[in-house]
Parts: C-alpha cells; structure tokens; sequence
C-alpha cells in the first residue's frame, strides 16, 4: 500500500491557510501555490542517495556528500499543477518535465486526457506528478497509469489538497504510489469539490471562471 505524507512543517501549513482564503487574490495565490511546492519539494527528496566527493575548501579538504545523480522527472497535470511545477523546479533544476493534459468532465466526472509529452528515457526516471487537488482522484489515477504505460517505474504524487476519497482511489489503483499532501480535507460535495477545500484550483491560478 502506498504511503500518505501530510506534510506539516508551520510553513507549509500557514502558506496552505491563506491559500484557501476566498480574500487572497490571483497574483498572491499563484505566488503561495509555488512557495508551498517548493517547501514540499524539500520533503519529498529526503530520500535521495548520496556519494561522497572531496572538495578543496579555502583551508583544507573536505569529505563531503553530494546528492549521487538520481534522474528525476516532473509532471504537472494541466493546467492547475503548472501552478506547482516551477516551485520544484527551484529545487531541482536539472529535473525534465512532462506533461499531462486531463480535464474533468464536468457531468461524469471523470478525467479526458487531451495531451502527454514525457522526457523520452521514461523507464530510467523517478517521476514526482504535481497537480494542487486530488478530489475523486480520477485524474491523478489516470495520471499515473499513463506514465506507467509508457514505462515509469518510480512514481510519487504530490497535491496540495486531497479528500479521503482521492486518497482510497489512488491507493486502490497504485498501490506503489507514495501520496505527499499538504493538507487532508473532510470530504467531496456533490459537484466532486473537496470540502473545505480550496475551490477550483486552475481557475484561482490563472484568474479565470
Ligand atoms: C482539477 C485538478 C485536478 C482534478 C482533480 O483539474 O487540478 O486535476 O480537477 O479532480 P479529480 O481528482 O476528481 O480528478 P480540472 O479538471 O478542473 O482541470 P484544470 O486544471 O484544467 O482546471
Ligand atoms: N478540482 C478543483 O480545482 N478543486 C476541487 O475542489 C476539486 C477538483
């Protein structure tokens, strides 16, 4: 069974409150989106290997580790996880990045997939998909199976907010996928918004309605 990390480290738990504030604007909300990524970003590489190099420092010579050149991949999950993705980047900047395009139908509910594009040495990365919301988490299971059809091996998935919902789909689907969230909301309402939630990610980002 794939692991759930709520990551609760006081920034990205502040950042997250005011960006489900209904008072914070565009332009502030797109800023806090790539902070609390890229403070996200910091816990989800915990785990990469290391090797030791030795560097001359002004004084001496140090023993020292350096992160022991692990591929990794970035998907963001169009449009909304484009909102994520740069704030990884910031921490990983060598990392390629796919994408992903799925729409939820707004009647059934269920993710259409209009575009992919992935770095061509898929089998060889470890990819982490970005995408703020997993709510029935039809998208980001489709997500997934889409990057393993195509020969992913290592797949992580971080979103800013999940319902329990989201959570048990993506399990049941990928039971090899590592869940990161910022916050683990209560529920769906009938519409598949996730309760409190933050409301319509993409729309919030990119100021439309
Ligand atoms: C939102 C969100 C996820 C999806 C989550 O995207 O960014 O991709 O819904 O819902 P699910 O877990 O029920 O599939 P949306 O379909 O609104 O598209 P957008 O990013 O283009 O706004
Ligand atoms: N997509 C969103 O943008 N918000 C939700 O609450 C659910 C799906």
């Amino acid at each position: 069974m794939g692991k759930v990390h709520v990551l609760d480290h006081p920034l990205i738990q502040h950042k997250l409150t005011m960006i489900r504030d209904v008072n914070t604007g565009t332009k502030e909300f797109r800023e806090l989106v790539n902070e609390v990524a890229t403070l996200m970003a910091f816990e989800i590489t915990r785990h990469l290997p290391l090797k030791e190099v030795t560097v001359q420092t002004p004084v001496g010579q140090a023993t020292s580790n350096i992160i022991a050149g692990k591929k990794l991949g970035i998907v963001p999950i169009l449009r909304a996880g484009l909102g994520m993705s740069d704030g990884v980047l910031k921490l990983i900047p060598a990392a390629k990045v796919g994408h992903i395009g799925l729409y939820r139908d707004p009647e059934t509910l269920k993710p259409v997939e209009y575009y992919i594009k992935l770095p061509s040495d898929v089998h060889e990365r470890e990819f982490i998909i970005v995408d703020p919301m997993l709510a029935t988490g039809g998208s980001a299971v489709e997500a997934i199976h889409s990057l393993k059809k195509r020969g992913a091996k290592q797949i992580k998935l971080m979103c800013l907010i999940a319902a329990p919902e989201g959570v048990e789909a993506v399990q049941k689907a990928h039971d090899d996928v590592d869940i990161y969230l910022a916050g683990l909301d209560e529920k769906l309402n009938e519409k598949g918004y996730i309760i409190p939630g933050l409301g319509d990610a993409g729309d919030r980002l990119f100021g439309t309605k």
